[in-house]
This record gives C-alpha cells, sequence and structure tokens, in this order.
C-alpha cells in the first residue's frame, strides 16, 4: 500500500515536471529544429537560453532540413549543420593567421558585455565616484581639517627618503594619468562623444589609449618598489587593533599611538597592492590579446571551493571562448580601478586638505615632530631615540 502510494507520488512529480520543462521550451517545429525568434530575444535581453538543443546537434548533417523539402529555405543540409558547428566551435576550422582566437568565429558573449559595459558599469561607477567626493566634502564640513594639536616644535623628522618619494610619485602619478585616460575611453561613446562630436573624441581617444597602454609599465614598477620598500611596515599587528577600536581618534581628540603606519594607513596600502595587482594583471590580458586567460581557470577553482554557491552565483562556465576571457578582463579590470579609485579619493582627501602637515611627508619628505608624535607616536619615539643615540655611537672609542 505504502510503496503503491510512494509510486504514485513520483508518477505525478516526474509528470508535472515533464509538464513544467515542456511549458518553458518554445515549440522549434515551425522552424524545422532551428531558433526561434523567441530564443533570439530572450539572448538579446541577456537572459540564458539553453543552446544544449543546437551545441548537442552538430556532426549530423541528417539531422539538417534536407534542400528540397518544404524547409529548403532554411538552407541546404549542410549549412545549417556548418553554421552551428562554427557557433559551437565545433567545426575543423582552418584560419590563414595562426593567433590563438583566430578559429573561433563565433561567439555570443559580445551583446551582454556590451551591455553591461554601457549600462550598469557606467552608471554605478559613476556613482560611486561621484557618491566618494560627495561623502569626502560633507566629512571636511562635519570635520574640518585635522589640526596639529599641540605647540609645533619647528624640529622635523624625516619621514620618508628621496627613493621612497620617488617611488609613491610614480605609482601616484601613473595612476592618476591611468585613471583619467581609462575614464576617458569608458565614457567616450556615451559621455564625450554626444557632448563633443566625434572629431575631437577619435583625437583624445587615440591620445588616450596610447597614454593608458604605456604608462601602465610605470605603475606597475612603482607597485613593486612601493610593496618592496614598505611591506614590513605595513604588516598587521596588535597596535592596530587598538587604533581601529579608537577609529584612529578621528572623531576624537584621541591621538591612539601607531608605528610607521597605522591601521588605517595599511588598509590603504594592502588595497593599493591586492587591488592595483589584478589591474594590472587584468590590464596585461588586454594588453596582449588572448595570450593570458585566467577567468576560466579562475571559475572553476570558485566553483571547486564552493565560493561561487556561496555568493549565490550558482556554478560558473569552466570554458568560456577567448574572446569572452576577454570580455570579463575588461569587465573586471574596470571594476576593481572604480574600486581603487573611490580608495584613493579618500586617500588624497587624507593627504592634502583633510589633514594638517600630512602632505609634508610625500613632499620635502620632513614631518614637524609634534605632527609625528600625534600621529605616529610609536615610530616618532623610536627615530627620536635613534637621533639622541647617534652621536654617541658616532664617538669613536678611547
Ligand atoms: C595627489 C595624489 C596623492 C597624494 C597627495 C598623496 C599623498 C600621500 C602622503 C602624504 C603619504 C604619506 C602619509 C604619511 O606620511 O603617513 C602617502 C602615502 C601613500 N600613498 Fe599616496 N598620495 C597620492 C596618490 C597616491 C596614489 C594614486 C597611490 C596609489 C595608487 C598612493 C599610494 C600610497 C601608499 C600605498 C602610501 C603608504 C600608505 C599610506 O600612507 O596610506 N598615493 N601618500
Amino acid at each position: 500500500m505504502l510503496r503503491g502510494l510512494l509510486a504514485l507520488m513520483l508518477t505525478v512529480t516526474f509528470v508535472a515536471t515533464a509538464y513544467a520543462q515542456d511549458a518553458n521550451t518554445p515549440d522549434r517545429e515551425a522552424t524545422g529544429g532551428a531558433q526561434t525568434l523567441e530564443d533570439i530575444m530572450a539572448r538579446q535581453r541577456g537572459e540564458e537560453v539553453d543552446n544544449s538543443f543546437r551545441s548537442e546537434a552538430t556532426g549530423d548533417p541528417d539531422s539538417a532540413a534536407g534542400i528540397a523539402s518544404q524547409l529548403g529555405t532554411l538552407g541546404g543540409a549542410s549549412d545549417p549543420e556548418l553554421w552551428r558547428g562554427l557557433r559551437f566551435g565545433s567545426a575543423d576550422v582552418t584560419a590563414s593567421n595562426n593567433g590563438p582566437a583566430a578559429t573561433t568565429l563565433i561567439q555570443d558573449g559580445g551583446m551582454k558585455w556590451l551591455r553591461f559595459r554601457e549600462g550598469p558599469l557606467l552608471e554605478y561607477g559613476g556613482y560611486l565616484l561621484f557618491l566618494t567626493v560627495a561623502l569626502l566634502a560633507i566629512f571636511l564640513l562635519i570635520r574640518g581639517r585635522i589640526r596639529i594639536d599641540g605647540e609645533k616644535t619647528g624640529r622635523t623628522l624625516t619621514r620618508f627618503k628621496a627613493i621612497e618619494r620617488f617611488g609613491h610619485w610614480l605609482l601616484a602619478g601613473s595612476f592618476i594619468l591611468l585613471g583619467l585616460t581609462g575614464l576617458v575611453s569608458l565614457f567616450g561613446r556615451k559621455v564625450l562623444i554626444p557632448a563633443f562630436g566625434h572629431e575631437s573624441f577619435s583625437v583624445l581617444a587615440l591620445g588616450s589609449k596610447w597614454v593608458h597602454n604605456n604608462v601602465s609599465w610605470a605603475f606597475m614598477l612603482g607597485l613593486v618598489m612601493v610593496f618592496v620598500m614598505w611591506v614590513l611596515h605595513n604588516l598587521p599587528d596588535r597596535t592596530d587593533l587598538h587604533w581601529l577600536r579608537k577609529g584612529g581618534g578621528i572623531f576624537s581628540d584621541d591621538h591612539p599611538p601607531a608605528k610607521k603606519f597605522n591601521a588605517g594607513q595599511k588598509l590603504i596600502f594592502w588595497s593599493v597592492i591586492v587591488l592595483g595587482s589584478s589591474i594590472s594583471l587584468s590590464g596585461l590580458a588586454l594588453l596582449f590579446p588572448f595570450e593570458i586567460n585566467m577567468f576560466a581557470a579562475s571559475f572553476a577553482k570558485m566553483n571547486s571551493f564552493g565560493i561561487s554557491e556561496a555568493l549565490g552565483l550558482g556554478q560558473l562556465r569552466e570554458t568560456l571562448a577567448p574572446h569572452e576571457e576577454m570580455q570579463y578582463a575588461q569587465l573586471w579590470h574596470a571594476i576593481v580601478s572604480f574600486v581603487l579609485i573611490a580608495i584613493i579619493f579618500a586617500h588624497i582627501y587624507i593627504g592634502t586638505v583633510g589633514m594638517e602637515g600630512a602632505y609634508d611627508a610625500m613632499g620635502s619628505g620632513e614631518v614637524e615632530e609634534q605632527w609625528a608624535r600625534e600621529h605616529h607616536s610609536i615610530w616618532a619615539e623610536e627615530e627620536l631615540a635613534k637621533a639622541r643615540n647617534a652621536p654617541e655611537s658616532a664617538t669613536p672609542a678611547e
């Protein structure tokens, strides 16, 4: 009796599922099994379309419509077969050019990529930058400039040597150029062409592309220099927890102790290193098309570690056409750049208008002793102790 009931339930479930699937599958009889307008429109809207009815139907000429039958207008037996093969990468293509993507003649990621690039990427990226500037302006209005509280001593401490300042400005100067020229390329079609016309934009676009491609090397060099020079000072330690608990003393007159870099600066440092490396890698993938393919492999890792499921992305695709690799590289490059530009806005704010005495550290390299005592007390003490001991150790032993 129980077994009978179970069998009945299973049958009902299967029938219901099969019915549900049938209801969602377009009737392709009229097209002889080919795509329907419904399929095409769904794909253009960026929806997921199950292509298996086509991708699994290659390699069998008999499944194509005969040239002489009523569906002859759809093409001869070989044509739909060939196009399906080209479309799903199973056709035997020989190209005179031996480039890595030369034999992939059709891929369908382009429309989705273009829509995302000219839609959400521009919109949300623009909002992010605008909002960051607005928040910093509000913060300045509420908090005002962080002043040096104590009496200035007139004495200075050396904060950064010439080579450190060179590394910083190489990184900063190139980042600013890359950010500006990158934004010119991204906002060109949507904003700059309508505003200034094709002629002026073409000059700007050519110049921007040249600067962007070539200055990228200076950014990578600056990134390596800054990493090597400052990594040891940016390893997290216990003082950071205390500094963070006190909110860096930003909203109080408290000055939590800090070493050479406080926890806020360490966060900036690691953001620059991690996001800057990721931007560099995806930039290299764009600079050398089809040579560096990392997305299919990364998606496979994310699937196997369960990261994609945890992020609610489901199973990510593990096979990508070379062009799709490039499309993902472009999107990733731009998204991570937007995030880093927003972080750098905050960094520039605190290094200039936000805090009295901070700019000197990267300008002349010399900071007011009182500034150092207030913002980097542990480091200041160490430096002062070194200075006190220096003359004694310099005296030759009798
Ligand atoms: C006009 C632009 C910029 C100004 C005025 C500026 C200013 C400064 C100053 C004053 C410091 C030293 C802070 C201290 O003594 O404690 C510093 C440090 C640093 N800067 Fe910049 N900077 C600029 C752009 C950039 C850019 C574009 C990057 C990276 C892409 C960058 C990365 C760093 C890093 C990693 C540090 C060390 C950590 C830190 O102090 O936060 N800077 N900058």
